[in-house]
């Protein structure tokens, strides 16, 4: 009998050459290329491209390859009709998922799953995503949808469909690094549920929808929501030691705060840190900034010993919020950047593919009569 591992912890379920984690010394890596030098001098784009070529373009290969994107902004007409149509009320995760499957009714050919085809549909679901979670934001407000701009970037495009104004460089060259460093994680949840639902030769959107309905749980891209529903909880810097120490007695877990691989601080975390501070400071949120910091002060002295450190999600809530995202959108914005990583998994698993198909351990009964029911 194979040996059981709760949770998979330490099972390889798949080879990739997309990203690489040392989770002891806090290493990311995208196709070996660490994630600060692409946080600081890449971009999204040219991210995905990396991810999905497995090699940085030229000047021509990433103009082409932008190009691609920008043709590809707006979703087709049917979906911006079944945005009107969502209630007003629900929850933009939940309109993510089921949007992002609708994609695939106006897809004349949804179910090609040749790699070129794969590659194709990855760049159309990638491209259109934005103007999905924007529309849906601007109709819950009231407003009309404002169409894409295709002379934007890729960022800077969403920020100017969402608020209907072009952001500063500054604002689009944060929300950029936020892209850049969601963008792949390994076999993370999501992640690999993705490559399992391809691996039974589904297609590319039931692939991206299921992806999007793993992200959403808390433990996973609904943590980010989790911090800042924390830090709006602390009046002021003062309450943090409190409130963390009395979250860890009663075995509470503090959102943000440990993962499955890294038993260091996660370099994603390190990075946005930095952005996190500057935007803090530039918008007038210090007090956020001085409170996420209080709390991994205490995370540090009191559960460092155990591996837990910081992971994305700490600091990725006050850098969105200081670029002036709703709470409710932190996590459909991850799914945004992931997005990139789900899709080069499937293109990965599409081409050398074989069907997960794992056992389980069965720890019931055997042999057991049948009870006629008048005699239960
Ligand atoms: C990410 C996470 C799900 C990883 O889970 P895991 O690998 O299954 O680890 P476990 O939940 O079994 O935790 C192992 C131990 O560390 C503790 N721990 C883990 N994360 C913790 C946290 N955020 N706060 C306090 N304690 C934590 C657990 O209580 C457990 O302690 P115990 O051994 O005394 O029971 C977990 O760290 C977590 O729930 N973090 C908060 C949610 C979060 O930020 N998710 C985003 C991940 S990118």
């Amino acid at each position: 009998m194979p040996e059981f591992s709760k949770g998979l912890e330490g099972v390889v379920a798949a080879e990739t050459e997309m990203s690489f984690i040392d989770g002891q010394h806090g290493v990311l890596e995208y196709v070996g290329i660490a994630i600060g030098d692409l946080a600081r001098s890449s971009t999204f784009e040219e991210t995905v491209y990396l991810l999905w070529n497995k090699k940085l373009p030229t000047q021509a290969e990433l103009d082409a390859f932008t190009k691609g994107l920008r043709d590809n902004y707006d979703p087709p007409a049917g979906v911006l009709e079944l945005v009107k149509n969502m209630p007003k009320d629900a929850q933009p995760m939940h309109v993510l998922r089921t949007l992002v499957s609708s994609l695939a009714l106006f897809d004349p050919n949804p179910n090609a799953n040749d790699v070129p085809a794969a590659r194709e549909k990855a760049l159309k679901i990638l491209a259109a995503t934005p103007a999905i979670v924007a529309a849906f934001d601007r109709h819950r407000r009231g407003e009309k949808f404002v169409p894409a701009d295709k002379s934007l970037g890729f960022s800077e495009n969403f920020m100017y469909m969402l608020n209907g104004e072009k952001p500063t460089a500054a604002m689009a060259r944060a929300f950029d690094i936020c892209m850049i460093t969601h963008a792949d994680h390994g076999l993370n949840n999501s992640t690999f549920t993705a490559r399992v639902v391809i691996s039974t030769l589904s297609d590319l959107y039931s692939a991206m929808t299921a992806a999007i309905g793993s992200l959403r749980g808390p433990l996973h891209g609904g943590a980010n929501e989790g911090v800042m529903v924390m830090l709006n909880e602390l009046e002021s810097v003062d309450e943090a030691e409190a409130y963390v120490t009395n979250k860890l007695k009663n075995k509470d877990k503090i959102m943000g705060f440990g993962h499955r691989v890294y038993k260091s601080k996660d370099p994603r975390a390190s990075e946005l840190q930095t952005l996190a501070r500057q935007l803090a400071e530039d918008t007038g949120n210090m007090d956020l900034y001085e409170k996420s910091h209080a709390i991994e002060e205490v995370m540090e002295r009191e559960v460092a010993s155990k591996g837990i450190y910081p992971n994305v999600d700490f600091y990725s809530a006050t850098t969105y919020h200081c670029i002036g995202l709703k709470l409710d959108l932190f996590t459909p914005m991850f799914a945004l950047s992931r997005l990139a990583g789900w899709s080069g998994h499937v293109i990965e698993q599409l081409e050398d593919n074989r069907l997960y198909r794992p056992t389980t351990n069965y720890v019931g009964p055997h042999k057991v009569a049948y009870t006629p029911i008048e005699k239960r």
